[in-house]
């Protein structure tokens, strides 16, 4: 682990970049060169100057609750000042066209990543590299270049396929013409714990779905969709979801999961960050912009289409693989795209504003057992229930999070996860540059070993779904 903060290359250095262990240097070279061209490219075509990222201290607020309630739906610190509809209108038509997925074209467990391969954004297979998945969302959502490269650079070590450099937006990659699959190639469908979680807001945790927690559970949905007001019209215009709405939403579902999931487990990467991420990601991405809100906002009929979901509340229906880019939407402004900074502040003030979110632990193979690992006992003292918010403390926590789980989900040769950790970093850098991190050891992951969940590891069939 130490060796992981031990680099100090940033992207934009990458000549530089340092050669740790023994390992064949031509993996040190492809992620630096990918890394490199892939922000250097998508910089070249930014309209506007993206901003730095920001740093990230995050004075503990007195009021979190009060700050999440104020928040606008473009995120934490990026007021979105104007509205500029030629920019920000986002075109449906000709290439970027609907169409639902062909049967061999590959469809998952995220709503943003399916309507972007439905019209074209990302590549219609499903199967995507990091410049695709980079420059696709980037032009669809605004989301930042360095989270872009991020997420993807970790779905292609985590579940893809480190070789050819490419990852799964749901199901297994197609196998080769042995037979066998690509790489780690089971998709995101199948990443529980390393990036699936328990918790979702529309899926069911996979325990308690035979494994499937890629498919949206319309009650689930109904739940979710009643947060935002009392219109049952089939428009849902009257609608409105702020992230506060979603942050209270979230620990109900947490609730629901410690009562019907013997396997409910909270203590990665996963749980920690990426679940409570998706819920934001919907109000900081999806909300339509305009000239009279220009920080957004999302009403029922934006978050239905982009969810695949059709009716009104009572009769809800699920179109799988009908996740939709709304016509006449528009996207965040570009100079105010949400990058990976936003995505730690955003997680970090929800668990600041509902503390009893924050949970690491799980249910013991019963429902209602959970049982929490404290955070100093996980990092050797270093962090505790009260520091974790302090200045940079909780994003270190969760890069470290991120890190150190890879071994046991690759479960691979040492030389393959070598590869696959030195490959992420570059990605990482032009964050964990930024921050001033504590010395973080190994955390102590054997205190996970009581909990069932933690092992449970479910993988799928060849199919798109
Ligand atoms: C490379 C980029 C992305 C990756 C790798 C990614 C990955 C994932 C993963 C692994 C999940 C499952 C998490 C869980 O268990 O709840 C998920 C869920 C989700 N993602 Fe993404 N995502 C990406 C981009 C986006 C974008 C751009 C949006 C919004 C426009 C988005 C919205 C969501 C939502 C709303 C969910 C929760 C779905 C549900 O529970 O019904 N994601 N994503
Ligand atoms: C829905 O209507 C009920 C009764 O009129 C009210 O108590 C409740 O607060 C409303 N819910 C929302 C989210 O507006
Ligand atoms: C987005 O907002 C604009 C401006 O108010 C409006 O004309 C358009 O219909 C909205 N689009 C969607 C998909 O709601
Ligand atoms: C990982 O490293 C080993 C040697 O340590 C090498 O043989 C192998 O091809 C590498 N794998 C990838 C995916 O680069």
């Amino acid at each position: 682990m130490k060796l992981l903060y031990a680099f100090t290359a940033a992207v934009t250095v990458v000549s530089g970049f340092p050669v740790i262990d023994n390992l064949p240097p031509d993996v040190h070279l492809r992620a630096a060169e990918l890394a490199t061209r892939t922000l250097k490219n998508l910089e070249a075509q930014a309209v506007h100057p993206h901003q730095p990222v920001k740093r990230q201290s995050l004075p503990l607020p007195s009021d979190a609750l009060g700050l999440s309630r104020a928040e606008t739906n473009c995120g934490p610190s990026i007021p979105c000042p104007y509205f500029n509809e030629e920019e920000q209108k986002i075109s449906v038509e000709g290439e970027y066209a609907y169409a639902s997925p062909a049967p061999d074209q590959i469809r998952g467990p995220c709503p943003g990543l399916n309507a972007a391969a439905n019209h074209g954004y990302l590549p219609r297979s499903g199967v995507a590299t990091i410049e695709e998945t980079v420059s696709g969302l980037n032009k669809l959502y605004n989301m930042g270049l360095e989270l872009g490269a991020a997420l993807a650079a970790y779905a292609v070590i985590i579940d893809g396929d480190l070789l050819g450099g490419t990852w799964s937006i749901g199901g297994p990659q197609q196998t080769d013409a042995l037979g066998s699959i690509l790489g780690n190639g089971q998709g995101l469908s199948y990443s529980h714990n390393s990036y699936e979680g328990d918790g979702s807001i529309g899926r069911n945790d996979a325990y308690t779905n035979n494994g499937d927690a890629h498919s949206l559970n319309i009650e689930k949905f109904e739940a979710v969709y009643a947060v935002g007001g009392n219109d049952t019209s089939e428009d849902g215009f009257d609608q409105r979801y702020t992230i506060d709405k979603f942050r209270s939403r979230y620990q109900e579902v947490q609730e629901h999961s410690i009562a019907t999931n013997p396997y409910y487990f909270t203590g990665a990467f996963s749980t920690v960050v990426v679940v409570p991420a998706a819920y934001n990601f919907v109000i900081n991405f999806m909300s339509n912009h305009s000239e009279a809100e220009p920080s957004g906002y999302l009403d029922g009929y934006n978050f239905k289409k982009f969810f695949g979901v059709t009716g009104s509340p009572g009769s809800f229906v699920w179109n799988k693989g009908q996740e939709r880019v709304p016509e006449n939407w528009y996207k965040r402004p570009t100079i105010s795209p949400y990058g990976l900074a936003d995505v730690a502040l955003d997680v970090g003030i929800g668990y600041l504003a509902y503390p009893n979110t924050l949970r690491f632990g799980g249910n013991t193979g019963s429902v209602n057992s959970f049982t929490g690992v404290a955070v100093s006992d996980l990092t050797g003292g270093v962090l505790d229930a009260k520091n974790l918010f302090e200045g940079d403390n909780f994003a270190c926590f969760a890069f470290v999070l991120l890190q150190q789980g890879i071994p046991d989900f690759l479960k691979g040769p040492l030389a393959d996860i070598n590869n696959a950790t030195s490959f992420l970093k570059p990605f990482l850098s032009p964050i964990l540059d930024k921050l001033e991190c504590p010395e973080l050891g190994d955390f102590d992951q054997s205190l996970f070993n009581d909990f069932p969940g933690y092992k449970y590891s479910p993988t799928g069939p060849a199919t798109n779904y």
